[in-house]
């Protein structure tokens, strides 16, 4: 655990919340970091694809036609246009829907209509720009950045972390996406997501089922992630959903900057996704949830009914903060080290790569 100090008790200048330069600054955290794009189920086949974003960049995620997974910026060369949209099947190119120039599944630009009516038209400079694809199981990441580490680099011992609470990633399924739009700037969301600080006084149902208290509730850092280890209470004052099964901790991981990999007690089930700025004082996430092929129906719904209920929970929370921070009275606020150090390396890790 990090030495605790009164310097790394305060927190970053609030107006870094709402400063339309602090987020033009935070761009590149989106962009040079693994992003979360997907389940392999949607681009398991030649010609299948997904589109996604990172951060402000949308890429699509395509099987090309030998079998390899590649990914794409998704803007056209010639004006901008998203050259595909949603998910589905494209065949041997992609094509961009506003004056057809096609692109083949490795990118390159296969026709343009009326280029050769133009002197010194280089289709060869004028390829789809790539990006990094790897996959964990069944999760497709995407990084814009050329100097990317590797994938695996990035995840550590995150998979081993998953592994050890009792859950094969290779047996899960991808069953729903769930999508999420806030009022409050994306380190809001990110921070409440850090610290169970608040889970007694605000979320009663989580409470119920899992060990909430200093003693019990285990934080920990690793270079490119942070984790929370929350053990199933020995008897859990209420059942919000039959708590039996192989998982017996809960276990929710934040990788930097923004995605969260989330594990709960019970039945085989992961959820994963990121949250992303939308503008200053907006962001807006969505969580995949998986589960392993035995899990029912009855199960899934009533699972995610608990954590619907804990996210609604979380809505008025960090909304409510966004109002607080932005009112412009106080600059800055002051972080409980023992149960919220990891939002204090959540900070640092902010401040190192964006400055200030
Ligand atoms: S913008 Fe894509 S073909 Fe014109
Ligand atoms: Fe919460």
């Amino acid at each position: 655990m990090a030495l605790p100090s009164p310097a790394r008790a305060r927190t970053l200048p609030w107006s870094w919340y709402w400063d339309p330069e602090v987020a033009r600054r935070e761009e590149r955290l989106f962009t040079t970091s693994w992003q979360y794009v997907g389940p392999l189920e949607k681009a398991a086949e030649p010609g299948q694809f997904f589109t996604a974003r990172c951060g402000p960049v949308p890429v699509v995620v395509v099987r090309d036609e030998m079998g390899v997974l590649r990914g794409f910026v998704n803007v056209c060369r010639h004006r901008g246009t998203p050259v595909a949209s949603g998910e589905g099947r494209c065949g041997t190119t992609l094509q961009c829907p506003y004056h057809a120039w096609t692109y083949a599944l490795d990118g390159s630009l296969r026709s343009a209509p009326r280029s050769g009516r133009e002197e010194g038209f280089d289709p060869s400079r004028l390829g789809l720009l790539p990006v990094a694809v790897g996959s964990w199981g069944p999760f497709v990441f995407a990084n814009c950045s050329p100097e990317a580490p590797s994938l695996s680099e990035t995840l550590g011992d995150l998979p081993g972390m998953v592994a050890e609470a009792g859950l094969d990633v290779e047996g899960l399924r991808f069953r729903r996406r769930s999508h999420y739009q806030l009022a409050a700037n994306w380190k809001i969301a990110v921070e409440n997501y850090l610290e169970c600080y608040h889970c007694p006084v605000a979320h009663p149902g989580f409470t119920a089922v899992m060990e909430v208290a200093p003693e019990r509730y285990r934080l920990s850092e690793a270079p490119t992630f942070v984790s929370h280890l929350a053990p199933l209470r020995q008897r859990p004052l209420q059942t919000p959903y039959p708590l039996e099964g192989p998982v017996g901790v809960g276990s929710f991981h934040l990788i930097w900057p923004n995605l969260k990999v989330n594990v709960n007690p019970g039945q085989p089930n992961l959820s994963i996704g990121p949250v992303a700025p939308e503008g200053p004082e907006r962001c807006s996430g969505f969580l995949d949830y998986f589960f392993a092929d035995t899990v029912g129906d009855d199960w899934v719904e009533s699972f995610i009914a608990f954590d619907d209920q804990v996210g609604t929970e979380d809505r008025s929370l960090v909304e409510a903060v966004q109002r607080g921070m932005r009112c412009g009275v106080l600059d800055e606020g002051h972080l409980l080290l023992d149960s919220e150090w990891l939002i204090a390396a959540f900070q640092a890790y902010v401040r190192r790569e964006c400055g200030g």
